[in-house]
């Protein structure tokens, strides 16, 4: 074989993305930033296993990989490219490079030693579950997932199951097999997190790059900030731009920047937040949980109806501060089963706020009937459950949305005039953008929906909404005290006391 220019000897460009090529456990995953080399780092581990698996007895090292990314484009755009430019370009010829479907790279080169690499890299969109099929019948020995977090769990857990029938045993078998993958930071309720924080499964092996900027908080109260800074312990800084981290924090939301550059779990939104410009994470969140005061008076609820129900807990200080308590979630349950569940947590969890100091804001569409209900969800808060409970007035998303900002612009105080404890996660990721607006798919600028994304963050937040119009006092009490026949609706609420 004529002599080659082999790029062999590109080395890691960094400690984690030395452990992630040298890892030999069945599974090794490399979370980093934006540019950090993983994808790099995950063809030369591809290519170095390729050199390592043992020859079989004529000399010859076989092995078949699978390159995984959940779209054919960014298999195109992305992943082969990257492969190219190291293994297989004007300088690197190590066999032939058929586009057809799928791309494949059959490399077939002799290693100094007098053995021959014989190996197949087999390029695979695969973004949804049923897109497994296209796996049956294919023996492998390796898989590289691309942006691993791209990928759904159970395209992943089949991959995992299909390793290591390749070479066959007449060849020796595979002297390894398994899975590498790289990926940005996910959001910590995707799967890649909990399998890499929580159930953290045998044999895999979770890697975590340095960010490639590092978050400090500065200033007081109302004026805290992110200041964000480089990270001198970034890897592949070599190969990078100078500057290449902290010029993009120039233009960026602190949440994105998080994600993508400090390599930190944390959501990003595509479509519009709908708190842009008003929520800042760093000065509504409060370092600890709140807990309900008694001096404060009543303890505020917010109701979202619904097979979703939610409830958000909150209180008003006597200068005017809405304090954000206690989320309260559901999925797929009726308002009384969700009831049934949450009183008893709030008896034994607040017992100095008994239930005569709570009071409950709803969507006043809640005071309608359903088709199957005799009661109306409103009712049932107040007549069923004893607890006193008020339509808003008005339930237009603009206004309801208005009654948020207003506690969290408020100019007049020195501190934030919204503090949400940090237990409040789903409340804190929708205000962090998963709440949003949705993208409309149009061609040119950016276009949103005028109503908010139905998702796991609406139903708090609509919750919170009717809270926050609760607090300001945007009632309708009358029209509640005329479904009741003029009657507040207190006296029903007192005679069920004991409930
Ligand atoms: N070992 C290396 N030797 C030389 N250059 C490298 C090396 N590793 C990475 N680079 C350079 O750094 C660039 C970024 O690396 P790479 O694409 O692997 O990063 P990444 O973490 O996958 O980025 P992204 O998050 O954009 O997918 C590459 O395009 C390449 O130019
Ligand atoms: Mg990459």
């Amino acid at each position: 074989m004529a002599q080659q220019k082999y790029r062999f000897d590109i080395i890691a460009q960094g400690e984690v993305l030395e452990e992630y090529m040298l890892g030999r456990e069945p599974v090794t995953m490399l979370m980093g930033p934006l540019g950090s080399g993983k994808t790099y780092g995950s063809c030369m581990r591809v290519f170095n296993q390729m050199c390592e698996q043992a020859p079989n007895a004529t000399g010859i090292r076989k092995s078949r990989w699978i390159a995984v990314r959940n779209t054919y484009p960014d298999l195109k755009g992305t992943t082969i490219k990257d492969w190219q430019e190291l293994y297989h370009n004007a300088d690197v010829q190590l066999g032939k490079f058929n586009m057809d479907f799928p791309p494949t790279h059959s490399l077939n080169f002799d290693l100094p030693d007098g053995t021959t690499v014989q190996s197949e890299l087999v390029f695979m969109a695969l973004d949804r579950p049923d897109s497994v099929k296209k796996l049956r019948g294919i023996q492998t020995t390796g898989f590289w997932l691309n942006e691993v977090k791209e990928l759904a769990k159970p395209i992943v857990d089949m991959c995992d199951g299909r390793h290591g029938r390749y070479p066959s045993a007449m060849d020796g078998g595979p002297s390894w097999h398994g899975m590498i993958g790289d990926y940005n930071a996910p959001d910590d309720d995707h799967w890649l997190y909990e399998l890499a924080e929580k159930i953290k499964p045998e044999g895999w092996h979770f890697l975590r790059q340095p960010g490639g900027v590092i978050e400090h908080v500065r200033g007081e109260g109302k004026n805290r900030y992110s200041e964000w800074v480089p990270n001198p312990d970034a890897e592949n800084l070599n190969n990078l731009p100078d500057g290449y981290y902290i010029r993009q924090v120039e233009s960026k939301a602190d949440d994105w920047i998080r994600v993508n550059l400090a390599n930190q779990y944390g959501t990003v939104a595509d479509g519009l937040p709908i708190y842009r410009g008003q929520w800042n994470d760093v000065l509504h969140v409060s370092k600890f949980n709140q807990l309900p005061l008694p001096k404060h008076g009543k303890l505020l609820m917010g109701f979202d109806f619904g097979r979703t129900p939610a409830c958000i807990l909150g209180q008003l200080t006597p200068n005017g501060q809405l304090r954000v308590i206690r989320e309260f979630i559901s999925e797929n349950m009726g308002i009384r089963t969700f009831l049934d569940e949450l009183i008893p947590i709030l008896k034994k969890d607040y017992p100095n706020m008994p239930k005569a100091c709570w009071e409950a804001y709803c969507d006043p569409s809640g005071l309608g009937k359903s088709d199957t209900d005799e009661n109306s969800p409103i009712e049932i808060l107040n007549t069923e459950y004893g607890i006193l409970a008020y339509g808003t007035t008005s339930n237009k998303p603009e206004n309801r949305w208005e009654s948020v900002r207003y506690f969290l612009n408020n100019a007049e105080r020195d501190d934030a005039n919204f503090v949400l404890s940090p237990q409040c996660s789903v409340l804190r990721k929708g205000f962090n953008g998963g709440y949003q607006l949705r993208r409309i798919q149009v061609a040119g600028d950016a276009r949103y929906t005028s109503i908010a994304d139905k998702n796991k963050f609406s139903h708090p937040h609509d919750a919170l909404q009717y809270l926050c119009q609760g607090a300001q006092g945007e009632v309708n009490y009358a029209a509640t005290d005329e479904f009741y026949g003029g009657q507040p609706p207190t006296q029903t609420a007192d005679s069920l006391a004991g409930y």
